[in-house]
């Protein structure tokens, strides 16, 4: 009884000269979709890994923010000043609004006041009739160059680092002023 063996690779009629034609381009079409796929790998993990894996303060920012235009400010007149400043609460970036009183002391030149009284924080405002800044909290009582006139609070008031480009003022940290010595 003799053992039927399969047909040979030469002696097997359905590999036609078609079939085997079809073979590079079938293998052409699945190395186009791997490439294909790594792509779109790529494209999701990069901002994937970059969200993850870099903290928010290692990307660029900017220390100083656009607070508008100090053309039309008068001069010698407190104005409040609103901004948005971003910061980084572990590894999310918040923007937050904020608030200054800027001071236009000459053409192109601006102080600008954090907007918390320097005793336990509140928020003080600039009253024309006396041409001061006053905190209701307590009482304390500040010039227009910020310096403590009267009441509890120890230091004069804290200026933010300021530039002007194009007339725009630009606000940058908050510098803690100095205790008033004496
Ligand atoms: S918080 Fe302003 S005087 Fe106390």
């Amino acid at each position: 009884m003799s053992e039927q063996l399969p047909p040979t690779h030469e002696c097997n009629p359905a590999k036609t000269p078609a079939t085997a034609d079809a073979m590079p381009r079938r293998s052409f079409h699945l190395a186009v979709i791997y490439i294909c796929n790594a792509i779109m790998g790529l494209a999701l993990a990069v901002p994937t890994i970059l969200y993850l894996f870099v903290p928010p303060r290692m990307r660029k920012q900017s220390a100083f923010v656009d607070a508008g235009d100090v053309s039309q400010l008068p001069v010698g007149t407190p104005v409040e000043m609103s901004f948005q400043q971003s910061r980084v609460d572990g590894w999310r970036a918040l923007t937050e609004k904020r608030t200054a009183w800027v001071v236009k002391t000459a053409e192109n030149n601006v102080v600008a006041y954090g907007p918390q009284c320097t005793h336990l924080g509140c928020a003080y405002h600039w009253e024309e009739g006396t041409k001061q800044f006053v905190c209701p909290c307590h009482a304390s009582y500040f010039s227009i160059q910020g310096a403590v006139l009267a009441g509890p609070a120890p230091r004069p008031l804290d200026r933010y680092v300021t530039k002007i480009q194009d007339n725009r003022l630009h606000i940058g940290p908050l510098k803690v002023s100095e205790e008033a010595k004496g």
